[in-house]
């Protein structure tokens, strides 16, 4: 049976929880044997589809891989990134863009980017029935901003403003929130001070669970990772031998080999 977001809610300091990142049905079949959560994350727009931030995910794009991703699962609860541009215009159009995605995809819930400059939109959505993971921290869809893309919460004012967010994520009615990119310190800091699971990515074993982009840790993405992914694997580099043989093998006319090829019925 599917887990539920109450049971990701009551883990929180039980055993840390694991969630990583799938987009596509053969990933999913697989993550699910694993993972408490999975994050079909905006991040997609990157990895899938080779565009230079999330911004250029769509609720299109979410929908189709989300789909897929519950279908190809019976485990995990499933989470959809809400995209650049869907939720924060208003409320009311939040709610309406996250109606769409649970709809279509049947997801257990959605996840948005943002603290104190969203909770409206949280409580919004959770007072609608629908569960929300938040997002504090590095914020990959405001890659545009001047703080964007580096470590959060070194300056005094800004752990203040972390604190803060992960307050608002929490009063708002989140059941979770992924922190990102936040040192040790204070991502311990802020999980110990909150009652829902913390889920770390680049943020400490301190945190209630963590999350990787699958694709990341598997060695299969392209371009620089930052420093807090581990590679549990080379994928990259295990493909490029396999079509290297198979270059070579039909080059040669060794494949299609003999148990490979169809004969007539009577031949010998
Ligand atoms: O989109 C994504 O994959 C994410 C993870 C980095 C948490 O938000």
């Amino acid at each position: 049976m599917r887990k539920t977001v109450q049971n990701i809610k009551s883990a929180k300091n039980k055993t840390p929880l694991v969630c990583l990142t799938a987009y596509t049905a053969p990933m999913a079949n697989i993550a699910d044997q694993h993972c408490d959560l999975i994050l079909v994350g905006d991040s997609l727009s990157m990895v899938l589809y080779g565009e230079n931030s999330t911004q250029n995910a769509n609720i299109e794009m979410m929908v189709r891989h989300g789909r897929a991703v519950i279908k190809s699962s019976k485990n995990a609860v499933i989470v959809v990134d809400m995209p650049f541009g869907s939720y924060e215009n208003s409320p009311e159009e939040a709610l309406k863009n996250a109606q769409t995605i649970i709809n279509e995809t049947g997801a257990c819930a959605v996840k948005l980017e943002g603290g104190e400059n969203i909770k409206d939109t949280i409580k919004l959505l959770t007072n609608s029935d629908i569960p929300v993971m938040g997002h504090i921290g590095l914020l990959p869809q405001s890659v545009n901003s001047p703080d964007g893309f580096k470590v959060q919460g070194r300056e005094q004012d800004q752990a203040e403003q972390l604190m803060k967010d992960a307050k608002a994520v929490e009063q708002a009615g989140a059941f979770s929130f992924v922190i990102e990119a936040v040192p040790e310190p204070l991502a311990a800091v802020i999980t110990a001070s909150v009652s829902i699971p913390a889920i770390g990515i680049g943020a400490s074993a301190a945190c209630d669970g963590q999350i990787l982009v699958t694709e990341d840790m598997l060695g299969l993405s392209v371009g620089r990772k930052p420093k807090f992914v581990k590679a549990y694997a080379d994928l990259n580099k295990n493909i490029d031998n396999a079509l290297s043989q198979y270059a070579k093998d039909v080059q040669e006319r060794s494949f299609p080999a003999e148990e490979n090829t169809y004969k007539n019925k009577n031949a010998a």
